[in-house]
């Protein structure tokens, strides 16, 4: 009996041959069991496990806290939902940049404890060692560059990256090292279209953008923010597709309203 399942899964390799065909790549976030069912049922290529989870999940400021335990319980709920998408998992901050033998540790941990098909770090020449050791190990790396959120108290802002020459110039260096060193794909975050466009056309590997306009050979977005559950964050860049901030709020209060008036449960829902 065959262990394989019957359903066609995306690979690395049929997101290269995405860009080659020029069919665009989606992504979405996704952190527990029950979202990334639905995410992977609606057709996204790549679901990504972000450390955006210590925003969503976990009501944190910025994404430095989240643990490597952490992220890992996340990805194995993840990975037991999703059947077709590539899981692609975040390190957290301070695992990998510090030293290669640490990095490979990390990601071998998200490998074999958490599930995921790949991980995703944040960086370019500075953490070369690291991506080289991780991926010469036999695992998939994801590169990110431009707003790199593990960074925001050396950035100050949340503001478009690499708006001035050399920054750019520094950003397009970098992509071209990540495809030398093996990454598999990268993510460009709110960065000018127009140098977006310029990266994806000097690399082979796929670039999947948030606010980088879309010329990037696919699009990642956070689940929670395009379906509308989280309102106070509008930047620019998001489309949301549903207001289930609303939604939810109103079936919540449609709730309380029943059970305080006896009308909830009635005799068809009791026993
Ligand atoms: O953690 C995350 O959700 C991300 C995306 C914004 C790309 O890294």
């Amino acid at each position: 009996m065959s262990v394989h399942s019957e359903i066609k899964k995306i690979t690395t390799e049929t997101l290269r041959k995405m860009k080659f065909d020029k069919e665009k790549i989606t992504m979405l976030t996704a952190y527990d069991f029950t979202t990334a069912k639905m995410v992977d049922a609606g057709g996204v290529d790549a679901i990504l496990v972000g450390d955006s989870a210590a925003n969503v999940m976990a009501g944190h400021e910025t994404t430095l806290p989240i643990t490597l335990d952490q992220m890992i319980y996340h990805t194995q709920c993840v990975v037991r939902g999703v059947s077709r998408a590539l899981v692609v998992a975040d390190l957290p901050f301070g695992t990998y940049q510090s030293n290669p033998e640490k990095a490979l540790d990390s990601a071998v941990r998200m490998m074999k404890e958490g599930g995921a098909h790949a991980v995703k770090i944040e960086g370019g020449k500075e953490i070369e060692d690291s991506i080289q050791k991780i991926v010469n190990a036999g695992i998939p790396v994801m590169g990110h560059l431009g707003l790199t959120p593990q960074s925001i108290y050396q950035f100050g802002t949340y503001k478009v990256r690499a708006k001035e020459e050399s920054e750019a110039e520094k950003l397009i260096a970098d992509a071209q090292l990540l495809e030398s060193l093996g990454c598999f794909a990268l993510v460009l975050e709110k960065i000018p279209s127009v140098l977006a466009k310029k990266v994806s056309e000097s690399i082979n590997i796929p670039t999947i953008g948030i606010g980088a306009g879309a010329d990037c050979d696919g699009q990642v977005l956070v689940y929670h923010d395009m379906v509308g559950m989280n309102q106070g964050f509008s930047p620019k860049f998001l489309r949301r597709y549903l207001d289930l901030y609303t939604e939810i709020t109103g079936a919540i209060a449609q709730f309380v309203g029943d059970v305080k008036k006896v009308d909830f449960p009635n005799e068809k829902e009791s026993y």
